[in-house]
């Protein structure tokens, strides 16, 4: 049955294929539909169930997105997890394709939430989702070793206390996001990533990898989505920190796929011309895959 519960530990869930692929396949895919995932830019696009208002959560992706990775890397049945769960949207993927799936995050009002969008979603009832309002760093307290075949997740970005939210995709002139240059941070908790310092986030990120390691089924994959940081007129690149963090904690880098987000770009101002050249960062974001060696 599909339920969405606030879990004690440690998590008893399933984790073993329930579909009858040969089991040399990575995933459920036919030949067409792998073609497909093989184009290393693709674009998500946001569906009614998506939510997009700032006020609920700053940084929300597409129930594509994670849907995507989940067929790529996944079969029917087997476990998901997302370390840093927000309000919910790997959890709602999963359900939709009948895949186990744990999500975890420091902030409870986002983990109420989630229980919310999960409860108005019920396309099938083969999979069970759980909820944990927990830090990332507790996870291997909860899972059982070798039973996650993909981690997928948007991680914050360090020092989001300093981070004033600039919308380049709009005119200055026409701007009327009422979120322009505020702060928008997920919580005030010092156990929350978006809070430490780069060098502390760099170490915390391999620390948490270090803890979930040892629940990937060997060759599972880990996929995270980020995007470069501009900050006091600085480029910070997230996806290094991430990449150096994860390969720390043991897993192989194996591809970089990038979100093309240009269709969700309105109006493009001239910014910095004719002096100073500045991307929009807002036209795409990187998603990292890893493995974990055999
Ligand atoms: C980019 S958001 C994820 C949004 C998610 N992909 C969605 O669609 O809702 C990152 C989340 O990480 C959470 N977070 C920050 N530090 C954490 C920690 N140490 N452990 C667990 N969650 C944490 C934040 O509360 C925030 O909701």
């Amino acid at each position: 049955m599909t339920k969405a519960v606030e879990s004690i530990k440690p998590v008893d869930i399933g984790f073993e294929r329930t579909c009858d692929c040969p089991p040399s396949h990575i995933n459920c895919l036919n030949a067409k539909q792998w073609i497909k995932s093989q184009i290393t830019i693709q674009t998500f696009y946001y569906e009614g169930r998506d939510v997009r208002d700032k006020d609920v959560h700053p940084a929300v992706f597409p129930i594509a997105l994670p849907a995507h990775f989940i067929k790529l890397f996944t079969h029917k049945g087997e476990l998901v997890l997302d370390p840093f769960v927000g309000i919910g949207t790997t959890l709602i993927a999963a359900r939709d394709l009948e895949r186990n799936a744990v999500g975890f995050d420091l902030k409870r009002e986002y983990i109420e939430y989630s229980k919310k969008r999960l409860a108005q979603t019920s396309l099938t009832a083969n999979s069970e989702q759980v909820l944990i309002n927990d830090d990332a760093l507790n996870i291997p307290q909860y899972l059982k070793p070798e039973t996650v075949s993909l981690c997928i997740t948007s991680p914050p970005y360090a020092n989001m206390l300093n981070h004033k939210r600039l919308n380049k995709s709009i005119r200055g002139d026409l701007r009327n996001n009422k979120h322009y240059l505020k702060i928008q941070q997920y919580s005030l908790d010092p156990k929350d990533l978006g809070q430490m310092d780069h060098n502390q986030y760099s170490q915390t990120l391999t620390k948490i990898y270090k803890g979930i390691y040892p629940l990937m089924k060997p060759q599972g994959h880990v996929v995270v989505n980020v995007n470069d940081v501009w900050e006091n007129n600085k480029r910070y690149p997230t996806h290094i920190y991430v990449i150096d963090a994860l390969e720390k904690a043991g897993f192989e880098f194996r591809n970089t796929m990038i979100w093309d987000k240009r269709d969700l770009v309105n109006k493009v101002g001239i910014f910095g011309w004719p002096s100073n050249f500045i991307t929009l960062g807002a036209t795409m974001e990187f998603i990292l895959h890893f493995r974990k060696p055999d």
